[in-house]
């Protein structure tokens, strides 16, 4: 399986590129931090390539796809594992902020399917895009409303290029709470948050049982993401959730 894994450089895009790696796939890494990316792929194996890729740069979307496509003798697969959760409240959210989720989340992701189409397509491929509980199964979480918006967004996207392109598979798969791995493959979403922010949201997400402290095994994710790319387009699974528990909906 011909596998490009966007967002690879660390958290759960990492794990998920050696998980599918070590599971045999051949993968190629794209984020922007080439070191990190270079490590994850040595882990990946022996034939697993690191690419550059700013997804918020439209040529360079199409550069690197085309790289990979052509290193990796075509593409099978595509994974959306980028993602950035800025923390602030929506009467504190200035226009670059917005911008820079939507670009991430949502522009760059349509970017780069736009790209790797030709290649899915010819491939009878799939593609599967990680999102969050947060934007549809439970109600916005008070702090996070650029991410939520911006991954809900990214949840109809993704059913409208199924409805466009019905000869690829597209998958939102729903991810709750997961640390990921140690060190570079544990999650950097809220590396850049204000801690006192974050103190003051905090009782409020643990209070509405949006959080609950249990943690998703990211092996449950890799095994769960590797049966959705390995249905390929003609199962058309259209989303999966992948989640610790039951999330809460009030
Ligand atoms: N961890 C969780 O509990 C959880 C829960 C629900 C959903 N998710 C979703 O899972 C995905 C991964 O999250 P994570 O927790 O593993 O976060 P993470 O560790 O911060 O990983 C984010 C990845 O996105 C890449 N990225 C960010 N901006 C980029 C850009 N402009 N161009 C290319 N790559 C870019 C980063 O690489 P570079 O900085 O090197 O470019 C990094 O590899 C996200 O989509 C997130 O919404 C996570």
């Amino acid at each position: 399986m011909r596998t490009v894994i966007v967002g690879a450089s660390s958290g759960l895009g990492r794990c998920l590129a050696i998980g599918l790696g070590k599971r045999g796939a051949s993968v190629a890494l794209l984020a922007r931090r080439r070191e990190k990316l270079e490590d994850a792929a040595r882990e990946a194996g022996t034939d697993a390539i690191a690419i550059g890729c700013d997804v918020t740069d439209e040529a360079g979307c199409r550069e690197a796809i085309s790289e990979a496509a052509g290193r990796l003798g075509g593409i099978d697969a595509l994974v959306y594992a980028t993602g950035i959760g800025p923390l602030a409240r929506l009467t504190e959210l200035d226009a670059a902020t917005w911008r820079n989720a939507f670009d991430t989340n949502v522009i760059g992701a349509s970017l780069v399917t736009a790209a790797a189409l030709p290649h899915l397509e010819a491939s009878r491929g799939t593609a599967a895009y990680l999102t969050s509980v947060s934007a549809s199964e439970t109600p916005p979480w008070p702090g996070l409303g650029a991410y939520i918006v911006s991954k809900a967004a990214l949840n109809k996207l993704v059913d409208a290029w199924r409805n466009e392109h019905p000869t690829v598979g597209f998958t939102r798969v729903i991810v709750g709470e997961c640390a990921g791995g140690e060190g570079d493959a544990m999650t950097g979403l809220s590396a850049g948050w204000d801690p006192e922010l974050a103190s003051a949201l905090f009782p409020t997400w643990v209070g509405r049982q949006y959080m609950t402290g249990d943690l998703m095994d990211v092996d449950d994710l890799i095994r769960a993401v590797e049966t959705v790319l390995r249905c390929g387009a003609s199962a058309g699974i259209p989303s999966i959730i992948v989640a610790p528990r039951k999330v809460s909906s009030t």
